[in-house]
């Protein structure tokens, strides 16, 4: 996709255009020119180096960054030490993750002191919170460029900017309606990529800061969805990953609306893509469509993630998840009929405001009833702005630490006898990379996505290859190519 732009055709002395993307791409060719005396100036490629914190939905904005700054004349350091730019894209769904930034801003800080063409911008979740930027406006004034979750696809415009004017530049929208295709990005893998089939969310769970921060629910056209995953698998690309906050409200909204379901169907016609994943899906919204076209498919991976956040329908209630604990079970119920063999994850929260002894036993007695694959525990984080930080009944953090823990083993034990269900089957795999640890080895994802290592060649990375499964080790299993 980044080649598909012809630079040379853009004259940067006449106005920039107002439509997108052909704005971006004069700015794209204006920051060009910059990087070019950068380049002169330090007699080598200069390197870009991005973190990302938090989701999938992160991960694939990061790419687009990349891909940017790669259209631009920069290529990747492989570590922030090395790099003339470096980026956070950050996530604010818990503190600990704003924490970690401003941990990481101060090492930032000491390597501009030392390298002083450095730039610094941050952008992602956490930059839509006023009380961030105002804090990195009066203590953290050697960030360069500053952008929130909606004007992403404007980077090349910001910088052009920032790299014109010499001062930090600071943009941040409350919120947006508008979708912007065709903006440059770079796969981290060949193989396989996320495409975003929609943007924000409208659910406003009580504890969570998403909807605030990523604004109000829009899906991307089906077309452009599709035309997006044929041009990735003439590329090479294999298995996408379908991303939403909630998916199974995708195209909604559409002026045409169509299902998540018949969006699917249509993926899966696509010659060359072999595997289709998707996430998050809310159990609110999961259909019996959807039920019924994944248990027909031969490409979507038989793996669900299904957040529960709790098992007690009274704090689901105060959770405004919408669902109860007794709708919850008979969905996965109903899912397990059809589909015996999927994998099903999820997500939980303890210790939410209000939470008792009994509502947590109600939690254990869900994950003890699904027995899940896997599941992601957090310990409720209080986020300024929601409803739930002004709610009576918060936790002790050492209650809270206690249920962690308690919820953390009883989800291990259950999914390492889990996991080992498939042993001795023979599973298709797609090789991801050689082992990290041993080179002999290397490493592909069912596609339920447990991991397997396995004797190979490189040669075999970003094939499907059939590896039986000797041996489980609670998250992984050892196996040989068959
Ligand atoms: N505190 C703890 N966990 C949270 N999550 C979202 N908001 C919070 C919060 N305030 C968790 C939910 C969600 C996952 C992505 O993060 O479990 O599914
Ligand atoms: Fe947050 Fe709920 Fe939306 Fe997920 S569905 S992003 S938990 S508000």
């Amino acid at each position: 996709m980044n080649d598909k732009i012809d630079f040379s055709r853009i004259d940067c002395t006449k106005e920039p255009p107002l439509e997108e993307p052909a704005r971006q791409y004069y700015y794209m060719a204006k920051c060009r020119r910059h990087v070019r005396k950068l380049e002169q100036k330090l007699g080598r490629r200069p390197l870009f180096f991005t973190q990302t914190f938090g989701c999938q939905m992160n991960a694939r904005d990061s790419e687009k960054l990349a891909g940017i700054l790669e259209c631009i004349g920069y290529a990747e350091a492989s570590k922030e030490e090395d790099a003339d730019f470096v980026i956070y894209n950050t996530c604010t769904v818990r503190e600990n993750a704003n924490q970690r930034v401003y941990g990481r801003l101060g090492q930032l800080n000491r390597m501009k002191k030392k390298k002083n063409h450095l730039l610094v911008a941050l952008c992602g979740c956490m930059m839509q919170e006023p009380h961030v930027v105002e804090k990195l406006k009066q203590s953290y004034r050697f960030v360069d460029l500053i952008f929130g979750t909606h004007n992403l696809y404007r980077f090349a415009e910001l910088l052009a900017c920032r790299l014109e004017s010499g001062r930090t530049i600071i943009d941040i929208w409350k919120d947006t309606d508008k979708i912007v295709e065709e903006i440059p990005s770079d796969r981290k893998f060949p193989f396989k990529s996320g495409v975003n089939i929609m943007f924000g969310c409208n659910n406003f769970c009580s504890y969570c800061i998403v909807p605030y921060v990523r604004g109000r629910e829009r899906s991307r056209n089906p077309e452009d969805i599709l035309r997006e995953i044929r041009a990735l698998v003439q590329d090479g690309v294999v298995e996408v990953m379908l991303l939403g906050q909630n998916v199974n409200s995708y195209g909604k909204t559409l002026k045409e609306p169509m299902s998540f379901a018949k969006l699917l169907t249509e993926i899966e016609r696509i010659e060359g893509l072999r595997r289709i994943r998707f996430m998050t899906s809310h159990p609110k919204d999961l259909s019996d469509e959807l039920i019924d076209v994944m248990s027909r498919s031969t490409k979507i991976c038989r793996h669900l993630h299904l957040p529960l956040q709790s098992g007690s329908t009274r704090i689901l209630e105060k959770m405004n998840r919408r669902y109860t604990k007794e709708q919850y079970l008979e969905l996965v119920e109903k899912i397990r009929r059809a589909m015996p063999d999927l994998s099903l994850t999820t997500d939980i929260i303890v210790g939410f405001p209000g939470e008792t002894e009994e509502d947590f036993q109600d939690t254990l007695e869900v994950i003890k009833k699904v027995r899940y694959d896997s599941a992601f525990t957090f310990q409720y984080s209080r986020r300024t702005g929601t409803p739930a930080a002004s709610m009576e009944g918060q936790i002790p953090p050492e209650i809270v630490k206690d249920r962690f823990d308690r919820l953390l083993s009883a989800v291990q034990s259950i999914s390492n006898e889990v996991c080992g269900r498939d042993t001795k089957t023979i599973q298709e795999v797609l090789v991801e990379s050689v082992n990290d640890h041993d080179p002999s080895l290397l490493t592909g994802r069912m596609g339920n996505n447990l991991l397997v290592h396995f004797p190979g060649d490189a040669s075999c990375i970003g094939t499907l290859v059939n590896v039986k499964l000797e041996e489980c080790k609670g998250f992984y299993y050892l196996g040989t190519q068959v």
